[in-house]
């Protein structure tokens, strides 16, 4: 169960060599010549070459090239170190952290502990008027956490519950770090986003202890604008979420950091973001505001960081990539409005869409990742019945005709992904 293994891991630090470590690892678990291996320390930008288009996924940090779906679960692994670095800022180690939940009727707090620190928040459960605590504890239902400002209709009227929760709780909206993840970590060169991310990690930990109600293994993450951006950082940096719903996340969420389209309105670009929320992400990603072609990412492979990674064709049923055996399937669905220039609608469906797209589909998941384009302004509300139908194809197998890979009315912008046609074939 190579995979099983090596897919538990998250990107930490270690001294010496930055690689995909972990202490369950043996020797055998992971063909170090095989798994790319990053310089550590990661160089700063000026070290780094100027990528004009999309970097490929299909390659190594180092050169080589990923072949295989097991590849890629090394790929995986260097690219969630290289996010970190770079831009979230090193998720901390959460196996140093006790949850203690505490239930009120529809009130859960959640409070952490880690060392002598404590941090603590609340959420607020709701759940489908239609069924009883009772039908819900032997069937439970699926959740998503969310930021408010949710249609909660969509979600409640489909079955789904619902865990809000106020992210500035978790860590205040400012360069002011205060909030419980603060007062666990004070001073920590950290994005907000990942703080936000790591909040509602915290809420899923905490609903596993004191909702019955809810089934873990059906776990949506979702919020608007910055919160779209926080919702997507959630999806990558915790496994059992299996339904990210981004919406309208912009730059440091799908938004592209290379690709520009600005016939109809501005996008935001890194000097923009970095300029007035230089601490969404870690200090970091300041070395890049000259020239963002120096990332050795790009919103594209953020998105692919959310793609369930198996090595064979299996059923649907079948996908096990975490270290508890627990099957399940990983998809990101995210919702843009037209004329929301500032967010570059244009280059997250024609540039971020099809990149990822091609990673998903390398992996034999091409269904896990969707995109719906309304004609509508920014954190419009009619976004979430736009997802709906894909949410409960992932959530409840409810088939759908709507076609989540249309990116309409735009086209593939084809200069940005040259490597698109030399990617690898499924075995
Ligand atoms: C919890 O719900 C019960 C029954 O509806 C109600 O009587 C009680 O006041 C509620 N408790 C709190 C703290 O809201
Ligand atoms: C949460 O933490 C604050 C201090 O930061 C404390 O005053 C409060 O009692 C805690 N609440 C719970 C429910 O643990
Ligand atoms: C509750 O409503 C959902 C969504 O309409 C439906 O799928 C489900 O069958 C209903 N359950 C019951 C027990 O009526
Ligand atoms: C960006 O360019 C300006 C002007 O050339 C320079 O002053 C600044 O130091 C550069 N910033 C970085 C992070 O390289
Ligand atoms: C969905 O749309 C994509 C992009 O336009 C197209 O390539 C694909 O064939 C469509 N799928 C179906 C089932 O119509």
């Amino acid at each position: 169960m190579k995979l099983l293994n090596l897919l538990s891991l998250v990107s930490v630090t270690v001294s010496g060599t930055l690689a995909i470590p972990s202490p369950t690892t043996t020797s055998s678990d992971v063909n170090d010549a095989f798994c790319a291996r990053l310089p550590n320390p990661l160089p700063s930008a000026s070290s780094l070459p100027i990528i004009p288009a999309l970097p490929d996924p299909f390659t190594f940090f180092d050169g080589r090239p990923v072949r295989t779906p097991l590849d890629w679960a090394c790929r995986k692994a260097e690219l969630k170190t290289i996010v970190q670095e770079y831009l979230y800022g090193y998720y901390p180690d959460h196996s140093l952290e006790r949850v203690t939940a505490r239930r009120v009727n529809n009130t859960v707090t959640v409070e952490v502990r880690k060392g002598a620190n404590v941090g603590n928040f609340t959420t607020t459960l709701a759940f489908p008027a239609n069924l009883t605590e009772e039908e819900m504890r032997r069937h439970p239902v699926p959740v998503v956490i969310n930021g408010g400002g949710v249609d909660t209709n969509v979600f409640l009227g489909s079955g789904v519950a619902l865990a809000t929760f106020d992210l500035t709780t978790v860590a205040m909206d400012s360069t002011v770090k205060q909030g419980a993840f603060w007062n666990l970590y004070p001073g920590e060169d950290i994005g907000v986003l990942t703080t936000w991310a790591w909040g509602y990690h915290r809420i899923l930990d905490a609903l596993i202890q004191v909702a019955p109600e809810i089934d873990a293994k059906r776990v949506g993450v979702t919020g608007c604008s910055r919160y779209g951006k926080a919702a997507l950082a959630a999806g990558i940096f915790d496994e059992r979420i299996t339904l990210t719903l981004a919406m309208s996340s912009g730059i440091e969420g799908v938004g592209p950091w290379r690709f520009f389209f600005e016939q109809f309105g501005a996008n935001e670009k890194i000097n923009n973001i970095f300029g007035g929320f230089p601490y969404w992400s870690t200090s970091r990603l300041g070395q890049f505001v000259n020239d963002s072609r120096q990332l050795p990412f790009d919103a594209h492979l953020q998105a692919a960081l959310v793609a369930p990674v198996c090595t064979s064709k299996l059923p649907d049923s079948e996908y096990t990539d975490n270290p508890t055996g627990v099957k399940k399937k990983r998809a990101l669905i995210w919702d843009e409005g037209q004329v929301d220039y500032w967010t570059n609608p244009q280059g997250e469906a024609s540039v971020t869409y099809v990149a990822a797209e091609a990673v998903y589909k390398f992996l034999g998941v091409g269904e896990n990742v969707g995109v719906a384009i309304r004609n509508s302004a920014h954190c419009d509300i009619s976004g979430y019945t736009n997802i709906k139908d894909f949410m409960n194809r992932v959530f409840f197998g409810t088939p759908t005709t709507r076609n989540y890979s249309d990116i309409s009315p735009y086209t593939p912008f084809t200069e940005a992904f040259p490597w698109i046609n030399d990617a690898p074939s499924r075995v």
